[in-house]
């Protein structure tokens, strides 16, 4: 079905860029469902340390992988660090204003040349006996350098550079030398996201939590809300977990999931408002006691509030439709990229494998707010909903610091919590011999998909 209830036609109307759109709206048409199968999907992929090699050698060395944001690389000399698997990569914004990405190893011994996180440096200096190198990549300095009876010709001790890209404010590599560009590796999915224009928001938050799980079993309980019912029972008070739309486009995929709708469960003959969600109204700041319609015209209303507060909030919705002010559109990236989209922010969660442990994984959450027309990204964190996050005390002047935790140390919000539990119990469970794999619905076909494409990249 198509999710898009609310008319497209009536935002365009009522834009005043209506006379010269210079965008187009995210599409909302259901994408041809592919031909799958409906075998069981094997579960030793989730336990069997074989595949952390496998999965090396075959998937993360031969995708395009989000690396970090754009502006952590504001400036010359500016660089972060990202870690996946066995790999880490050292970003930098050399000299010439050019992003560069090289394997995170110092070419005398193998030590590491930054921790990670992010720091700013005007040349790239091991600590194990003081190599250097410019940020380009290019052999500086070595120390007594007439003592290697076999030189050290700067043509053979570089860093080892990995390719590097920037699309939606982050930066993006790939250790595979001959991948297609990375827009064309990520095919529809700059064109739909380019209305939310990621490049302009800030980042507000930005965790990794341990967790007690396979990085797969996390990209498969967001891509679907079956699991609503019973891991996250509030969220059926607020949202429609059964009237979402599913929608694959190759090794990528979406779901739009309305909101400020219960589920149909949830929806008794007077379609009146429940209690939870005339709390998470009035959370809002949504005149509930004015509000005479139910749940059939709620989001409408909500919309047009939120488009009506604008001119407060100085949230530019031009771009977006009355349907993305009111619901998740949710997109995941292949291989580990999810994006959840809600007009006032966008969370970017990024699941990581572990470098040994086939039971624990990174969950890197990053949030990041739409700025106030106006207001520059870097004194703007105004406008901020929390929708289902706790940011709690976070502090919001620039950048924000990020923060490791493992899962149960603290809260990650209540959505999260429900998450991350489950997964450790479903990451038992798969280690049993009473499981005999995934049986999957048609409301999962993105978890199938995924899996098809997993087995072609690892060859099956
Ligand atoms: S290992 Fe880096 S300078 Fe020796
Ligand atoms: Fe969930």
């Amino acid at each position: 079905m198509k999710a898009s209830a609310l008319s497209e036609d009536k935002v365009k109307k009522d834009n005043p860029l209506n006379d010269n759109v210079r965008f187009e709206y995210t599409p909302t048409d259901k994408a041809p469902v592919p031909e799958l199968g409906t075998n069981r999907i094997p579960v030793d992929r989730y336990t069997d340390p074989k595949y952390i090699s496998l999965e090396d050698e075959k998937i993360w060395s031969k995708t395009w992988l989000l690396a970090g944001v754009e502006s952590d690389l504001q400036e010359t000399g500016s660089y972060f660090v990202f870690e996946n698997l066995r790999e880490s990569f050292l970003i930098t914004r050399a000299a010439d204003g050019g992003l560069r990405a090289f394997y995170n190893v110092c070419q005398h011994r193998g030590n590491r040349l930054k921790p990670v996180g992010c720091g700013h440096a005007t040349q790239l200096t091991c600590a194990f006996h003081r190599w250097s190198w410019n940020l380009d990549g290019s052999l500086r300095y070595v120390p007594e350098a007439d003592d290697f009876p076999q030189g050290t010709p700067a043509s053979e001790l570089g860093l080892v550079s990995v390719k590097c890209d920037t699309w939606g404010g982050f930066v993006w590599i790939s250790m595979d030398p001959d991948i297609e560009p990375l827009e064309e590796y990520l095919g529809v999915v700059p064109k739909h996201l380019a209305p939310y224009e990621f490049e302009e928001m800030v980042l507000v938050s930005d965790e990794t939590i341990e967790w007690n799980c396979n990085w797969k079993t996390s990209v498969d309980i967001f891509s679907e809300t079956y699991h609503v019912r019973g891991v996250h029972p509030e969220s059926e008070f607020i949202a429609d977990d059964v009237n979402v739309q599913m929608d694959v486009y190759g090794r990528h995929s979406r779901f739009i999931a309305p909101m400020y709708i219960p589920s149909p469960r949830k929806i008794d003959e007077t379609k009146s408002l429940n209690e939870v969600m005339n709390d998470y109204l009035k959370s809002e700041g949504f005149p509930v006691q004015d509000f005479k319609g139910d749940v059939t015209t709620l989001r409408s209303a909500v919309a047009s509030h939120k488009r009506k507060m604008s001119e407060e909030t100085g949230l530019d919705f031009s771009q977006l439709t009355d349907d993305q002010l009111t619901a998740d559109y949710h997109y995941n990236v292949f291989p580990n990229i999810t994006f959840n989209l809600f007009g006032e922010q966008m969370w970017m969660f990024r699941h990581r494998p572990h470098p040994t442990d086939t039971d624990k994984m990174y969950f890197d959450r990053m949030i990041f707010n739409r700025v106030p027309k106006g207001e520059t990204k870097a004194d703007s964190n105004a406008g901020a909903v929390d929708l289902f996050v706790e940011l709690g005390d976070q502090v919001l002047e620039g950048r924000p610091e990020h923060s490791f935790y493992r899962h149960g140390d603290r809260s990650s919000g209540l959505l999260l919590d429900q998450d991350a539990s489950c997964l450790q119990g479903v990451q038992e469970g798969l280690h049993s011999r009473g499981m005999r794999g995934l049986w999957i619905s048609n409301h999962e076909i993105r978890i199938r998909n995924f899996h098809h494409w997993w087995e072609k990249y690892i060859g099956r």
